[in-house]
């Protein structure tokens, strides 16, 4: 009999992407798994370190856990990875609802780089921030990472873009496991 694979393990994240990869989130019009692609390589590209890369990748795979439109995927997601992943992983990840907040307070003209449907979520995961709230979010070790992901999230919607594929990334996925 086929076993389940263990929650965050590879063979974990490799099966759902397989499952789920193909869904489409409607306010960006690419798939879960072309999204992922493209973040990833957006952050090799920036020279990024292992970890933020692995962020990239995984960052919405709590979209693919919870069905695309859960409300709190940015937590289900780094849930899920810390059975098998260090904080400079789960953490960018699990503050990159947080991150956009944070980047609409600070940058005011970061409106205009944001999908419309990034937007709407916002009014859900609490507006703008107040000043103790930014001061809380620049003091969390892991916030400047959060802040690279934010950004790299909201670039990595282009539907034509060519991305390596998601093999390409076992290794390094591997090398980050702590379990
Ligand atoms: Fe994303």
């Amino acid at each position: 009999m086929e076993q389940t694979p263990k929650p965050g393990s590879l063979a974990a994240i490799y099966a759902l992407f397989e499952e789920r990869g193909a869904l489409v989130d409607p306010g960006d019009g690419i798939s879960q798994l072309e999204h992922a692609l493209q973040s990833a390589s957006l952050a090799r590209k920036e020279c990024r370190g292992d970890a933020l890369i692995a962020a990239c990748l995984l960052h919405d795979i709590g979209h693919m856990l919870e069905g695309v439109g859960g409300k709190h995927h940015e937590a289900s997601g780094a849930v899920w990875l810390s059975r098998s992943f260090p904080p400079a992983v789960t953490e960018p990840i699990r503050l990159h609802a947080e991150a956009k907040r944070y980047l609409l307070t600070r940058e005011p003209n970061y409106r205009d780089q944001l999908a419309e449907a990034s937007l709407m979520s916002l009014e859900f995961q609490g507006g703008l921030m107040s000043k103790e709230e930014l001061s809380a979010f620049e003091a969390l070790p892991h916030h400047a990472s959060a802040v690279h992901l934010r950004r790299i999230d909201d670039q990595a919607k282009e539907p034509e873009a060519e991305s390596p594929r998601l093999e390409s990334w076992r290794m390094l996925l591997a090398r980050l496991m702590t379990a």
